[in-house]
């Protein structure tokens, strides 16, 4: 374990685990354009942070897009990614891309280029992606669902990692006396042939300054634990308490251990949303804030989707404990009631699913700039997570409001470097 904590910017606009935060009155507006990817790129460099997680979705669902709920509006991640890169020299830019909808050769090629053209900086948070609304779009994908998904999704890093590394670190010659620009005796292609993935190779581009980019992966499933054991250098993970947490990284570090790797180069990363008050009572006020800018409409949609059950046509009113008898309880039900505690029995659905979207569960941090700095440090120093994702009420300011009032108390506290020791994300994980 190392003694200083990671940080991640969760980049995931105009709304992510906080349902409103398009409406929230000190949010930008200019989503769509360069600039506000480049002051969010700036921000989180300026506060040392080691990456920028971008998040993917295609998928469509009218009442998101209605109510401005998570991914309502989605950018390319890849060109995100690009432009992050472009304005900034340290910062790590974590690249959400599906192995559902993509093929490995283009997937690989497009994470090297990234990598080369940061200088070594690119993460691969890899998705598979599930149900009908995300496979309308690509009627040739196969649509399978748990664990061979996941089965497919091992062949699929497997031919990627060989592509990556399908040209030797001096391949690349570039003699102009003897006029070799590169060894094709030294560049090999992998012609992977798997059940469900093929790919001749070899990839267009040498190794990347990192060797090949970072892995990240936020499975939960049992398979899906099994997965990021195998091949997630980063973890992600939401979990309401520091006791799942630290579960979940036990559990993890245990599978990656059975499949022979050094578990201790695993970070996990745990999703927390900072509320953070020039005093606590503004912190809390804050956090109140936060419900008022979610209409019920707004909540009963979000919550629907993560509840797989449609409450939308409900009167708002009606009570939540009615609303959810009768259904099968999955996670996001269970962790919701465990959060409401004794206020289930007189609460309304669009109550609780307001509840339930000013953070999706991700752990509220509430305080001042050293209160959440303390908090954090302590979360960290009990071995619970390696570092933290940060998720973020408004865009850009939540970012700043956290390097500027928790970033120097983290350093303070000896649990976050003051500056940046290497150039790659490999070198700010520590498993260069
Ligand atoms: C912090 C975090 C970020 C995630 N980002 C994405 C994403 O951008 N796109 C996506 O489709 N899934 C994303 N997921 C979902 C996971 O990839 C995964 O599907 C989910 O945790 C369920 O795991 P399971 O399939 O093993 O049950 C994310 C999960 C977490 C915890």
């Amino acid at each position: 374990m190392s003694d200083q904590l990671f940080l991640g910017g969760y980049v995931l606009f105009p709304s992510g685990h906080y349902a409103g935060a398009w409406r929230h009155p000190y949010s930008s507006r200019d989503w769509l354009g360069r600039g506000f990817i480049h002051e969010v790129a700036r921000t989180l460099e300026a506060a040392k942070f080691d990456l920028a997680f971008i998040p993917e979705t295609v998928s469509y669902r009218a009442g998101f897009v209605q109510h401005g709920l998570s991914n309502a509006i989605k950018h390319d991640p890849a060109q995100v990614a690009a432009q992050i890169a472009a304005v900034t020299t340290h910062l790590g830019i974590g690249v959400t891309l599906s192995t559902s909808f993509n093929e490995p050769y283009n997937l690989a090629r497009t994470l090297a280029s990234l990598d080369h053209l940061s200088g070594g900086r690119v993460a691969w948070n890899v998705i598979q992606s599930q149900g009908p609304a995300n496979y309308a779009n690509f009627p040739r994908a196969e649509q399978l669902s748990g664990p061979e998904l996941y089965d497919r999704g091992d062949e699929f890093v497997e031919a990627v990692v060989a592509l990556w590394k399908s040209w030797d670190a001096d391949a690349l010659v570039q003699d102009q006396e003897t006029g070799v620009f590169a060894d094709p005796s030294l560049i090999s292609a992998p012609n992977y042939d798997g059940k469900y993935v093929s790919v001749a190779g070899p990839l267009n581009l040498p190794p990347t300054p990192q060797g090949h980019p970072v892995i990240i992966q936020a499975g939960d499933s049992p398979r899906g634990r099994e997965f990021g054991a195998r091949w997630g250098d980063v973890i992600f993970a939401i979990e309401r308490t520091p006791a799942d947490l630290r579960a979940k990284k036990d559990d993890l570090k245990a599978k990656a251990r059975a499949q022979g790797r050094d578990a201790d180069k695993i970070r996990l990363f745990a999703a927390v949303q900072p509320i953070i008050g020039e005093t606590t009572s503004i912190a809390r006020a804050r956090r109140d804030f936060l419900h008022t800018r979610i209409t019920p409409a707004a909540g009963v949609e979000f919550f629907s989707q993560f509840a797989r059950i449609d409450f939308t046509g409900l009167a708002h009113d009606v009570s939540y404990r009615s609303a959810i008898e009768g259904h099968p309880w999955n996670r996001a039900i269970t962790q919701l009631n465990e959060l409401l505690g004794s206020r289930i029995g007189n609460i309304s659905i669009s109550e609780a699913a307001i509840e339930f979207s000013t953070s999706e569960l991700t752990p509220q941090i509430v305080g001042t700039g050293v209160e959440v700095a303390e908090q954090l440090a302590e979360i960290f120093g009990s071995g619970a997570a390696d570092g933290f994702l940060i998720t973020p009420t408004h865009f850009p300011g939540s970012f700043e409001d956290f390097g500027r009032a928790v970033v120097p108390h983290l350093q303070r506290l000896g649990v976050y470097r003051k500056d940046y020791e290497g150039t790659t994300l490999r070198s700010h994980l520590g498993i260069a």
